[in-house]
């Protein structure tokens, strides 16, 4: 059942019960009028209540169902809001915990409205690419104000329900509850007071007029406009709620549906979509139930205070967890602490921290110089130099301090985890922890799982993931990762784009243009153009068949290994991040071209972002089939969470989805006759080729 019924003296209770968030799904909606029809049909019953079952009033529409016949399947929802309001006894809506999307449509509905404090109001859609779609463009504005009504509508942020019911000649709260627990009781209470009252008010007869629509109007789409972007949806909401203040409320309602049905199919809506479902999928490993039990995580041990060891820190005093950092020397540990206080000094300056929440979370770090220090911590988390000797002097000492059970983390970015995991007798309480530089901001975490890494360790570093607030997506071992395993490909293919013709800024413009953040080479010199340099002389020994453009190693034995050294690919004045095109580095490249014989060619942006997009992702379709990613929504998330990927477009996976397998196949064949560039690279994945073959999709 996905409501329940119950009849409380001359009120009937109608609870919506469909865990999580009671979702609006076919079967509630049917179960919804079905209930509001027995409390009609039913002499003793005088008023109704509406409310939800668990955490939720409404989390809203179900989403799995969009796209799905049964999201139009009679009723739909716009039907049950017809049926509430058409109801000829009085329906009370009893709000809590969360009301939103079409909750809250749903709830707009009802005669009358009663909210706990504290509970979270929104019309969220917009998050999801879309508009409310029920009525929420023409009634919120009409119980709450048109610019109050506006600004939820069009941000999808979620407002305190006390915050809400202070606006004033605000209709959207009859009442609210003097705390959560009193909410039955009082909604009772309200319901029965009320059961006589006639006419029953409806928010669609509520005046909706702005006093100075033209110029308020405007000016919402010009702010709208600049922070849109590459996303309709924002704009649409404000042509939604203009037709609320200019046109009768049918009128506006088609508008409102006509406007909705577009957005639900454009490319950008799926994408958002996609991620909601991507982003709560990628904690769900399909091997480790969600019952698993876990440990108890309130302490931590960082080693290393370096680049990512305070970084890593930092996400742990931001989550009121204690950490204790060990180094081996004095003066680095007090390096590291000063990096930290910087960085939580300009966010203080920023006004984005309380000078009494900085003091209270460094109040939570201590360190030591002494492993033995850190025998209590329940997890720690190495991040030394990359060198596997000072990873196995480092996992040894772990090894002999922690309690048993204690979770051992590394945050190594190449290594191979299960020669780490081998220095200790406790492989299974190994993992790695991938986080991202600037390891406080950054949200995602990549979560290496070792052949021997325990379940209960998988369980437990998940939901510590969510605690510090990163999307964590696990990975199997392999060099790389999921990640850098990638864009070791994506920049290859940057190399030979220049080989053939292209200046790094043309590169960098065109996939800029794509949407991604930073083109590849504004990338390497942001990351250090040394760093991919050692990685290849590293493959340069191990797969010495591989090809490669040497313009990049050309360019770090000039020394411009990027914005740390001033000068990389582009030219950095001191304190600015703005890339400079540099001639000295563009004669490098043609240089380089003509010792190679190439006459240059004209590529076009288009070339340019399939090459980059397409060794993405077939390296990504490899990565899935040898089940280093279980899913390929996690690999969207990787690059969305990671590596600048436009969320517009949902994931290179996504992407590749929406182009077609079979077209992507057949532009890698294409790439594969290029005598410049990798004619094996090209092989289409078999995974890929099966699908593209199939007709088939990775999502
Ligand atoms: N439909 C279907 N499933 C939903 C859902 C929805 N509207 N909202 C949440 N869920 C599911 C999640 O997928 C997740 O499922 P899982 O356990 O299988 O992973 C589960 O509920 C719990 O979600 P969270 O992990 O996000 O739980 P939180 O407690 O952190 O947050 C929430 C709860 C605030 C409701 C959050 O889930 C949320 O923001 N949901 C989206 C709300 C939304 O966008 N509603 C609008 C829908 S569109 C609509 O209503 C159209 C209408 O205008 C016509
Ligand atoms: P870093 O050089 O900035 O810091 C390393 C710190 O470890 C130094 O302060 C050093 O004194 C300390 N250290 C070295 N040996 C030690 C030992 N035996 N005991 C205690 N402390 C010791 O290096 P960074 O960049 O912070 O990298 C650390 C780890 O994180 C590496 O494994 C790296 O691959 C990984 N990583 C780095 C990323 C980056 O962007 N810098 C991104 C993701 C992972």
């Amino acid at each position: 059942m996905t409501t329940l019924y119950e009849v409380h003296g001359s009120v009937a209770l109608i609870t919506l019960s469909n865990p999580p968030v009671n979702g609006l799904g076919h079967a509630t909606r049917l179960s919804i009028t079905d209930n509001l029809q027995k409390a009609n049909d039913d002499d003793a019953v005088k008023s109704i209540v509406i409310t939800g079952a668990g955490k939720a009033f409404s989390g809203g529409a179900d989403i799995k169902e969009f796209g799905s016949p049964k999201a139009l399947q009679e009723p739909n929802l716009l039907s049950v809001i017809v049926a509430i309001e058409k109801s000829p006894k009085p329906v009370v809506a009893a709000i809590h915990s969360v009301c939103m999307g079409g909750g809250l449509e749903l709830a707009l509905g009802c005669h009358y409205r009663i909210a706990a404090p504290g509970c979270s109001v929104a019309l969220p859609e917009v998050k999801l690419g879309l508009l409310p779609g029920a009525g929420g463009t023409q009634r919120l504005p009409r119980a709450l104000g048109v610019e109050p009504a506006l600004n939820m509508i069009v941000s999808g942020e979620p407002v305190k329900s006390e915050m809400l019911a202070q606006i004033p000649g605000q209709k959207l709260f009859d009442k609210l509850s003097s705390s959560p627990d009193t909410l039955a009781e009082e909604a009772f209470a309200f319901a029965q007071a009320i059961a006589e009252t006639r006419p029953l008010p409806l928010v669609r007869d509520l005046p909706c007029k702005h006093r100075n629509g033209d110029a308020y109007f405007q000016f919402a789409r010009n702010m709208v406009k600049g922070m849109a972007k590459n996303f309709p949806a924002p704009l649409k909401c404000v042509d939604a709620v203009e037709a609320a203040t200019r046109q009768k409320f049918e009128d506006g309602m088609r508008i409102e549906r006509e406007l909705f049905t577009n957005l639900m199919f454009t490319p950008e809506s799926r994408a958002l979509r996609h991620v909601f479902m991507a982003e709560r999928a990628a904690s769900k490993i399909p091997d480790v139930p969600a019952d698993t039990a876990q440990r108890a995580i309130n302490s931590i041990a960082v080693i290393g205070a370096g680049t990512m060891g305070g970084g890593i820190a930092m996400n742990f005093l931001n989550a009121g967890i204690p950490v204790k950092m060990l180094e081996m020397k004095q003066d680095a540990l007090d390096r590291g602490i000063a990096t930290m206080r910087k960085n939580y000094e300009s966010q203080v300056k920023k006004g984005k921290l309380k000078q009494d929440k900085y003091e209270e979370r460094m109040g939570l770090l201590s360190t030591t110089l002494s492993y033995d220090d850190l025998k209590d911590a329940d997890m720690v988390i190495e991040a030394v130099f990359e060198e596997m000797g000072v990873k196995e002097k480092v996992f040894t000492e772990l090894d002999r301090v922690m309690k048993p059970g204690a979770i051992l983390a590394s945050n190594t970015s190449t290594l191979d985890l299960n020669q780490i995991a081998s220095f200790t007798k406790r492989p299974e309480d190994v993992v790695g922890l991938h986080f991202f530089s600037p390891a406080n901001i950054m949200k995602l975490l990549e979560v290496v799982r070792g052949d021997k890494t325990a379940k209960y360790v998988m369980a437990t570093v998940m939901a510590v993931a969510k605690k510090i607030r990163k999307t964590a997506v696990v990975s199997g071992v392999c060099d790389g990762f999921i990640g850098n395993r990638m864009i070791e490909q994506y920049g290859r293919q940057g190399g030979f784009l220049l080989d053939e013709g292209c200046t790094p800024a043309q590169v960098d413009k065109a996939i800029e243009k794509f949407g991604f953040a930073m083109g590849p080479f504004r990338m390497g010199d942001l990351a250090g153009n040394d760093i991919g340099w050692a990685i290849r002389k590293r493959r340069y020994q191990e797969k010495p068949d591989m090809k490669y453009s040497k313009t990049a190693d050309l360019l770090c034995e000039k020394g411009r290994f990027g914005q740390k050294t001033g000068a990389g690919w582009y030219d950095y004045v001191a304190g600015k991040r703005d890339a400079i095109p540099n001639q000295e580095v563009v004669s490098m490249i043609e240089a380089h071209r003509n010792s190679l014989g190439i006459t240059p060619r004209k590529i076009s942006d288009d070339e340019i972002v399939q090459r980059l997009v397409y060794s993405l992702v077939n390296e990504a379709a490899h990565i899935l089939e040898e089940g280093i990613a279980s899913k390929a929504s996690d690999i969207d998330m990787v690059y969305l969470m990671g590596y600048g990927f436009p969320l517009y477009r949902g994931g290179p996976m996504l992407y590749a989805d929406q182009v077609g397998l079979f077209n992507v196949v057949q532009a890698m064949n294409r790439f594969a006759k290029n005598p410049l560039d990798d004619a094996s690279f090209w092989q289409p994945a078999p995974l890929l080729a099966r699908l593209a073959a199939e007709g088939k999709t990775f999502n």
